[in-house]
């Protein structure tokens, strides 16, 4: 490798042109757009913020469970402020509320043509018509994720309510409506983020964003949709399929008895199991020879689940995912070899949508950039995604370590004195975030891709007068055994979980004991890993950054930034390199940079917040991330694991 190495491959993409699918469609949408919604121009747009139009989202949003009987409520709706928690009190219903707004959105994006600031407390509403047809069938109304807590109404009624920024929901609607007229649909929203005392799940937001914490995501951010299903239906499908060819099923049905559930396993359109067995308890069979699922070879099956009258398909991928030692040393392992997983710090952020991607093409453009240039994992860092992100992850072969959404960090607030002050969850707040921790695992748990679960980032909201971390990775492993915990991802570890997970910038310093510091002391006993190094940056021209004179103000105060972004690509090459060393020297298993993207006042990505410049020396890249693999094969010739 050579510092002089050419710069051809690096390419700063002043245009969108470069980008797929991007381009022509303007004039149509602005004619289909309704007079009242209009995007309000982000702090910084992306290539896709033209296209995302009136109708957001069209794809259905639960590819686990999909029925072939649903209408997407996505678009327009009417938004209005609300002044306090008392207001679900009184529901404006029959009222028009004041402001167009498109869903799903976050109300502090452009994209909500909103762009508010401290939406505490919000009205929506929208109606719908539901189809004669479905007149005596279960109509259930999704949420796929609203932030933080939702009351439902339905023509006036309270149909339900639901607590949990990031996760999906259903109200069984069907005895509100009425199928000859339209149905009022009125939402209420509190989103408290870290105001006051409040001690929820919100990883990087803040309603004070600033350095490393971000913009607010408030509201109903992911698709809305109404499905028709018989009474007695399936609710959720647990499936998880090994190396050895075993399918493990539980089909969980609305009813409160045992039935009988028909699964069939299909690949390409042959089928090539078909097994019988009881709702609501798993049961097994073997799917002989399958081919496997990996990064290299992402296979998946299609699954076709009946129950009755009911019948939902969904699908899976053939893998097993442990540890063992190899040659001597604590490994992951993906069927049964040693896997150095190697990925980015995924924040999921979006200018124009925050936490919404603007459309899945944009969403996936940042996997498909991963998967080029070689990395073969992504650590979707305290955020949860719409379930399209993972099945894009399993289609691509991209591995997911998946975050739980911390709660505040550390020293988050200041008194009266100007001193930080450290907010720790009460005792209450632990029990919510613990039983959000079972949500997640539980909703999650069925994609291939997902391989390791994060409790606790750098400490944030975590307990140290006792360390729930033992407890709270004990009931990860009760809900999932088919994953690996990593307990404690940086800072605080006490020996929890199955990682020695160390995070230090800009150099990565990985599996070895004279790394250890005395919070996070090195264990040889767990997986050696770099959950977070890099985050090395470079300034760019205004026209691809976050254009918030506060964020733009701190950009040299957090991470590196380098001159330029050739002196940026020889940075990333030593760091890369030093990493490499450590997985021949040490006993380093894997490791994530930071990060995918820029995210407003950090400016550390391998590409820009509006994904136009990419900072990447691809050719550098690939050959870098290649010589890490090549480094981890060459520690597992010849052994046996056990
Ligand atoms: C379901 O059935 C079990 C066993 O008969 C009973 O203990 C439980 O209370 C029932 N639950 C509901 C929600 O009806
Ligand atoms: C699964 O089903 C989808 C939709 O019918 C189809 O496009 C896809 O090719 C199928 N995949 C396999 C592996 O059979
Ligand atoms: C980064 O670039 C912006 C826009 O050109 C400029 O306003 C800002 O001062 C720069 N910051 C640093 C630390 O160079």
């Amino acid at each position: 490798m050579h510092l002089t190495r050419s710069f051809a491959f690096s390419c700063l993409v002043a245009t969108g042109l470069a980008l797929p699918g991007i381009g022509g469609t303007k004039l149509q949408e602005n004619k289909a757009r309704s007079p009242g919604y209009a995007l309000k121009e982000p702090p910084l747009t992306t290539p896709w913020t033209d296209k995302v139009g009136t109708n957001p989202w069209p794809e259905y949003p639960r590819p686990l469970l999909q029925r072939p009987e649903w209408k997407n409520l996505n678009g327009v709706w009417k938004y209005q402020d609300a002044e306090s928690l008392d207001a679900v009190q009184q529901p404006p219903f029959g009222q028009e509320l004041a402001q167009d707004v498109l869903i799903p959105s976050c109300l502090e994006s452009g994209l909500s043509g909103i762009q508010s600031d401290w939406a505490l407390y919000s009205w929506f509403s929208t109606s719908f018509e539901v189809s004669p047809s479905w007149n005596g069938e279960q109509v259930l109304l999704n949420f796929g994720a609203v932030d933080y807590e939702a009351t439902v109404f339905v023509n006036g009624q309270n149909a339900g309510f639901h607590r949990g920024g990031y996760f999906r929901f259903v109200v069984d609607v069907t005895k509100y409506l009425k199928f000859d007229q339209p149905n009022e649909l009125l939402v209420f929203v509190h989103d408290p983020t870290d105001d006051g005392d409040y001690v929820i799940p919100i990883g990087k937001q803040t309603l004070r964003p600033s350095h490393i914490f971000y913009t607010p995501c408030s509201g109903i951010w992911q698709s809305v949709w109404l499905e028709a299903a018989p009474s007695n239906h399936i609710t959720q499908l647990d499936l998880d399929a090994n190396m050895d060819g075993q399918v493990s099923i539980t089909v969980h049905s609305s009813a409160n008895e045992t039935a009988e559930a028909e699964v069939t396993v299909h690949k390409d359109g042959e089928t090539v199991a078909t097994h019988k067995g009881p709702t609501n308890e798993q049961f097994q069979f073997t799917v002989s020879s399958p081919m496997l699922w990996s990064p290299d070879s992402p296979n998946l099956y299609n699954v076709t689940v009946k129950l009755g009258d009911d019948q939902v398909e969904s699908y899976t991928g053939f893998r097993t995912i442990s540890r063992g030692k190899v040659d001597g040393i604590e490994r992951p392992l993906l069927n049964g070899e040693f896997i150095f997983m190697f990925g980015t710090l995924d924040q999921g952020y979006w200018p124009d949508g925050l936490y919404t991607p603007p459309s899945k093409e944009a969403m996936v453009y940042d996997l498909q950039m991963l998967k080029k240039l070689g990395f073969n994992m992504v650590r979707k860092h305290i955020k949860i995604e719409t379930d399209l992100f993972y099945q894009a992850c399993d289609e691509l072969g991209l591995l997911v370590i998946q975050d739980m959404p911390s709660l505040r960090p550390l020293q988050s607030r200041r008194d009266a004195n100007g001193n930080s002050v450290t907010i720790l969850p009460n005792e209450q707040q632990q029990v919510e975030f613990a039983r959000q921790l079972d949500v997640m695992v539980n909703q999650f748990k069925s994609f291939p891709s997902i391989v390791t679960w994060v409790v606790y980032n750098e400490g944030w909201g975590q307990i140290t007068a006792y360390h729930p971390e033992f407890a709270l990775t004990d009931r990860v492993r009760q809900l999932d055994p088919t994953r690996l915990v990593d307990s404690t991802s940086g800072w605080i570890d006490h020996g929890a979980g199955d990682f020695s997970d160390n995070h230090h910038y800009a150099n990565p310093q990985c599996g070895s004991p004279f790394y250890s510091t005395p919070s996070s002391p090195y264990d040889a006993s767990r997986i050696g890993f770099q959950g977070e190094f890099g985050g090395i940056g470079t300034n760019v021209s205004i026209e691809n950054l976050w254009n918030d004179q506060a964020a733009i103000n701190t950009i040299d105060q957090t991470y590196e930034i380098d001159t330029t972004i050739e002196a940026w690509n020889y940075r990333s090459h030593r760091l890369l390199n030093e990493l490499e060393d450590q997985v021949r020297l040490y006993a380093c298993s894997g490791g994530v940079w930071t990060q995918t993207t820029d995210v407003e006042g950090e400016v550390n990505g391998l590409m820009t917040y509006d994904r136009r410049v990419e900072r990447v020396d691809v050719k550098q890249w690939q050959a870098d991330i290649k010589a890490l693999y090549d480094a981890a094969a060459a520690r597992s010739k010849g052994a046996e694991s056990s």
